[in-house]
């Protein structure tokens, strides 16, 4: 019943293009933060589908595409919105203090043991 409610410094809002996605190091865990329509988000910098970064992608309606094969993941829950991929994507809860954008990863992602 414990909440696990960490939250760590992930970038600096500054750093984060309008409309667009950086990828960062989380504590060991790739994370993309993308700034879409004045919202921050966060979720694994892996594609459900194979193994590459959607910080590489393009970020438009809510979505990050997959640079890949074209499957587009919604910000808000990690579900794509189109094939290939047909696993969503773990995302993070996000906090903006000043101007440090901080990722909690105690949810969405509790290792892969499960896999
Ligand atoms: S690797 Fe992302 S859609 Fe195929």
């Amino acid at each position: 019943m414990t909440e696990l409610s960490t939250y760590v410094r992930a970038c600096a809002l500054s750093d984060l293009p309008d409309e667009g996605v950086i990828g960062v190091d989380v504590s060991g865990t790739p994370v993309a933060i993308v700034r879409a329509e004045g919202e921050v988000f966060a979720l694994l910098d892996v594609c459900s589908h194979e193994e590459v970064a959607l910080s590489e992608g393009e970020v438009y309606d809510h979505t990050i595409e997959c640079w890949l094969h074209g499957s587009c993941f919604d910000l808000r829950t990690g579900d794509p919105t189109g094939l290939p991929a047909t696993r969503p994507v773990p995302t993070f809860p996000v906090k903006i203090e000043g101007d440090d954008v901080l990722v909690s990863l105690g949810t969405g992602m509790s290792g892969r043991e499960d896999q």
